[in-house]
């Protein structure tokens, strides 16, 4: 099969806290139309990656790519990189430098979304109101901006609408449709996390990053997000970034795997090739290279 072109790169990518590198050097690719998992110990500096891309930390170094339509846009990324620009939009795609840009602008032109490893929704508002708070962006640029827009031009009704059906159809893919008129706030813990995700999908992004989706969920609400995910890789046309502990969720639904210990990249490549990985071993297991064995013997690998 034929290896699916980039659509994130990132390079040299390092995030110091004073003297503490969270992350180190770090490089890897996430491919167009693949579920990518960036796993690693607590600590490992996962989310903080996620908050370098997702323009939440500024990195201290690197270079965080994106790109959108045609894969030869890639050919600009040196130019763009000198021109000290964020990005490049032509008629066949863009190309999107997120290290230069707010998090914002990574949402809405980068077309990046994500979720928090400690939910974050407007509690107090409903489902739906989540849903299309989302959409605020085209919604306002449909009014043109001005409370007569809003209040009376069609095509503010058109792009309401459209928010409407596209809300419903992401409640209804996480289960969510009849809660729709519930305070967030009010969903029991797993109809949270799903509504983050609808959240995040209501604006239409190439790339979606997920931190830890699967933390605190029963085995039934893990299997259905599993299925989620692969809907939105397979049906949406939505890449997915996946941060997860769990393993066999990791193992069942990669198609790649990056795996980070003290902020450095110890391993990269498929679910069985990570498994297999004496690094990934050791760095699951806490003991040092030499003592891989030993503990291997003990656990039965
Ligand atoms: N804003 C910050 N200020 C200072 N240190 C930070 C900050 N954010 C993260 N760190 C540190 O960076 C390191 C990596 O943290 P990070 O949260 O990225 O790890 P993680 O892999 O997501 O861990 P977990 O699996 O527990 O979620 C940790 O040592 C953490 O304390
Ligand atoms: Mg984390």
């Amino acid at each position: 099969m034929a290896v699916a072109p980039p659509l994130l790169r990132v390079e040299h990518l390092t995030m110091r806290f004073g003297g503490l590198v969270a992350v180190g050097d770090l490089g890897f690719t996430a491919r167009r139309g693949e579920i990518t998992a960036l796993i690693g110990p607590n600590g490992a500096g996962k989310t903080t990656v996620f908050n370098c891309i997702t323009g939440f930390y500024k990195p201290t170094e690197g270079r965080i790519a994106v790109v959108h339509g045609e894969a030869g846009l890639w050919d600009e990324l040196e130019a763009l990189t000198r021109r000290g620009d964020r990005h490049l939009t032509l008629a066949n795609g863009g190309l999107f430098l997120l290290e230069r840009m707010p998090d914002h602008l990574v949402s809405r032109q980068a077309k990046v979304a994500r979720t928090f490893q400690n939910i974050r929704l407007f509690s107090g508002m409903t489902v739906l109101e989540n849903l299309l708070v989302a959409q605020h962006a085209p919604l306002m640029l449909a009014s043109g901006f001005s409370l007569l827009g809003v209040l009376g031009v069609a095509s503010y009704r058109r792009a309401e609408r459209a928010a409407i059906d596209k809300a419903k159809h992401w409640l209804a893919l996480t289960g969510l449709l009849d809660r729709a008129d519930e305070p967030a706030g009010a969903l029991p813990y797993g109809a949270q996390r799903r509504l983050e995700i609808a959240r995040a999908m209501c604006t239409d992004p190439v790339l979606l990053c997920l931190d830890e989706p699967a933390a605190g969920l029963n085995p039934r609400e893990s299997a259905a997000l599993n299925e989620l995910i692969l809907t939105i890789r397979d049906r949406h046309a939505t890449s997915v970034l996946l941060i997860e502990h769990d393993m066999s969720v990791v193992m069942e639904i990669s198609d790649h795997v990056v795996v980070l210990d003290y902020g450095v990249k110890i391993a990269d490549g498929t679910p069985e090739e990570v498994r297999n990985d004496q690094k990934v071993i050791a760095a699951y297991l806490g003991v040092a290279d030499d003592e891989v064995e030993a503990v291997e013997a003990e656990v039965g690998l």
